[in-house]
Parts: C-alpha cells; structure tokens; sequence
C-alpha cells in the first residue's frame, strides 16, 4: 500500500515538473516595442479573465476579417480584447475588434496604449474600421483634432492633402460643405486660398470654379463645341478661328437686323418674342452671330480707339466671342435703338423676369464681372436651353459656374 502511494506521488510530481517545465518554454517573448508616442490611459479595466494564454497575441495566426464570428474559437489576443470590451459594457462587433487588433499588432503597439483613440473614434457614426489605420496615422499627426473630424476627413478622403500640405483642417471642412464645391478642383482651391486669405469658402469655390486662379487669355482651353446648346466660350475657352455654326439661318426683320444666327436660338427667340408682345414688350436683335473675322475687325477697333486695357472689359478678342456661336444676342427695345437703351427699358425688367422660361440668360450680369471678365452688358443674352437657365437664375451663378459644375 506505502509503495503504491509513493508511485503514484513520483508520477504526479513528474507530471507536474513536465507542466512547468513546459509552462516556463512557452513563456512569451517580452521583446516586443509597444512604445507609442501617444499612449493615454485607457478608460476600461484591463483586469480580465487571466486564463487565456498571453503568447497567443504574438503567435496567433491573424484572424481574416471574414472569419471574425468565430472568435470564440481562437484561444487568442482577439478574444481577450473581445471578452474586454464586452466586460466594460462597450458592445464593439467583433469584426471592428478584429481590424483594431490586427492594426496594433502589425505595428507592435499594445492595444491598451490606444484603446481610448479606437473607443472615441467607434463612438463615432460614420467610423469606418476598415480605415482604422488612416484614422489614428491622422490623430497622431495633426494638431488637436477632434475625433468627429478625424472620422469626416479621412472619410472624405481629406488626410492625406491636408497633412501634406499643412493646411487648416476646418478651413478645409468648410469647404466640402460648399455647395459647389468639385473634389477634383481640391488643390487648387488651396493654393488659391495661400493666395487669397481673406476669402470665404464660398469665395473660394466660386473663383477658382471659374478658373480665376489662371490668367485670361493665356491658360486657355479650346472650347468643347460638342456641348452644343451649352458650349463656353469666355476668356478661357476659344473658338477655332475656323468655327462656324452649322445651322446658320437669316433673321427675319420683324425680330432684327438680316443677320444670321443658329436656328434653334432662332426658335427659341421667336417664342420669347411673342411672349413679350402680348405682355406688351418689344425688342429687336441687334447683334448676333459674328464671324471671327468680323471680331476680329470690331475689337481692333475698339483697341484703335480705347486702347488693348479698356477694350478688353467690353469686346472679346477674336476667337473668344460668344458671338462666334451662334448662342448670343445683343438687344436694343426696337429697331434703330441704341443697346444702351434697352437697360431703361420695360423689355429689361420682363427679360430679367421671364427669359430663362425660354432658354436665355443674361451673360454679363453686374457685380460679376470679375468672374465673367467683362463689364455689365444689360443686352447681351445667351441661349443655354430651359434647364440650365433656371438653374443659373434660381441659383444665380454665372455661366462660368454653371459651366465647370453641371456641364465640363
Ligand atoms: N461684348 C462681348 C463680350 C463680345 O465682344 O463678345
Ligand atoms: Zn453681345
């Protein structure tokens, strides 16, 4: 009896040196760098269920993202976190657990040191764990962001230029909620803010939309003529000098001088006209296709006579016409009257009320002449069809901004 009591004690106690000995082989390797210039303390108790083995966080094949809802059969660091979060009340679905911890441990940062950032940011609707890594790469770099702008920058796609080009984030998140605001026109709009410090968002995006960022009549394009109706033709867009429209046809003398223009702007302007009439409005086309070498006999004219400075806010060099398109009309209230005259005229206020309900805006609109780059021409009008010419009258864009956002 004695004798078996001793074996059986000489085999536990093998046993047990066996356990130890093998316990002390496994002990995880303590090199790991979990230095993080940014460790805060962690709000949430890291006191947790000790039994799961801690080597499992750096011997723990990576969880694939699509295997997450088997967490529980991972004796691993993924399912600490989990049971840790769960204990706190913190209820994070398993797959944003698994792309934090996944993010923590291909950098070697112990997931306490940066629990609070991923805590803050999760609270956030539109967190994305899939961009977890972006998200705190932006906190870490940018000076005091909150974590409501971090998740709306990075979303956005807005990290990567702001911090490149060490530019005000707020500014930044004005801009986006422009209206017109034009993902592509980004850094441009930046670069013409360095410029132009005192301007508004709004200021901003309406410029550079208009390209007030290059100069007139040397960073221009060659007008895209197969937007047709509503082609552009200003200081940055030129016409071939070869242009002609295609469907050219003489104006009647009722409606203008025998000039000739496109025929659907024809169309439309007799629709117009006689809408005015029976409101008891005239007017009469004094102006409207010009060829470019008649620009270009007019604008030298004009330069002989004020100089290239003064004529350039008033006549389009050749090439630059919207003239050239077919697309424009001059007015005067009635045959033999001067241009000037029409902006006294009944025929101004009922164009200003009722043109865009036949196609036709104003152009060269007052207070917008730096953005047009031509004075306030009351009489000249341009035919963009109905849609657009309600949208730029309701919204009151020229059609430089029209243009750049709703047609390019
Ligand atoms: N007066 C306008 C701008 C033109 O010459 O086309
Ligand atoms: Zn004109």
């Amino acid at each position: 009896m004695k004798k078996s009591i001793l074996i059986t004690s000489i085999i536990i106690l093998v046993i047990v040196s066996v356990i130890s000995i093998f316990k002390i082989k496994i002990k995880p390797n303590k090199k790991v760098d979990n230095s993080t210039n940014n460790s805060v303390n962690s709000n949430i108790d890291n006191n947790v269920d000790d039994s799961i083995d801690d080597n499992t966080k750096y011997d723990a094949i990576e969880i694939e993202t699509n295997d997450f809802e088997n967490l529980e059969n991972y004796n691993s660091y993924y399912y600490k976190a989990y049971l840790n979060y769960s204990k706190n009340n913190l209820d994070i679905d398993k797959q944003t657990i698994v792309y934090f911890i996944n993010y923590c441990r291909k950098n070697n940062i112990e997931y306490m040191n940066i629990n609070d950032y991923f805590i803050n940011l999760y609270k956030e609707n539109d967190f994305d764990a899939k961009k977890i890594d972006r998200y705190i790469y932006y906190l870490q770099n940018s000076l005091n962001s909150s974590y409501e702008n971090v998740v709306k920058i990075v979303n956005n796609n807005l990290d990567t230029v702001i911090l490149k080009n060490k530019v005000d984030e707020d500014f930044i998140l004005n801009l986006i909620n422009e209206k017109y605001y034009k993902s592509n026109n980004l850094e441009r709009y930046i670069n013409y803010f360095q410029n132009n410090k005192s301007l508004s968002s709004k200021e901003i995006v309406t410029n550079v939309n208009s390209n007030l960022d290059y100069t007139f009549y040397k960073d221009y394009n060659m007008t895209d003529t197969s937007k047709d109706t509503l082609m552009i033709v200003n200081k940055h867009y030129k016409l071939d000098n070869n242009y002609v429209p295609k469907n050219l046809v003489t104006i009647e003398p009722t409606y203008g001088y025998q000039f000739e223009i496109r025929q659907d702007v024809y169309e439309a302007f007799k629709n117009m006209y006689n809408a005015a009439k029976s409101d008891g409005i005239s007017m009469f086309i004094v102006s409207p296709y010009r060829s470019y070498k008649l620009q270009n006999s007019i604008y030298n004219n004009y330069v002989a006579i004020d100089g290239i400075n003064k004529a350039d806010t008033y006549s389009a060099r050749p090439g630059f016409s919207e003239h050239q398109s077919g697309l424009a009309v001059d007015l005067a209230p009635k045959a033999y009257m001067d241009l000037d005259t029409f902006v006294t005229s009944p025929s101004y206020n009922w164009m200003i009320e009722n043109s865009y309900k036949y196609g036709f805006i104003l152009r060269y609109p007052q207070n917008k002449e730096y953005i047009t780059g031509y004075m306030y021409e009351p009489w000249h009008y341009r035919y963009v069809g109905v849609e657009a010419a309600t949208i730029i009258k309701n919204e009151d864009l020229t059609f430089e901004e029209y243009y750049e956002y709703y047609v390019k």
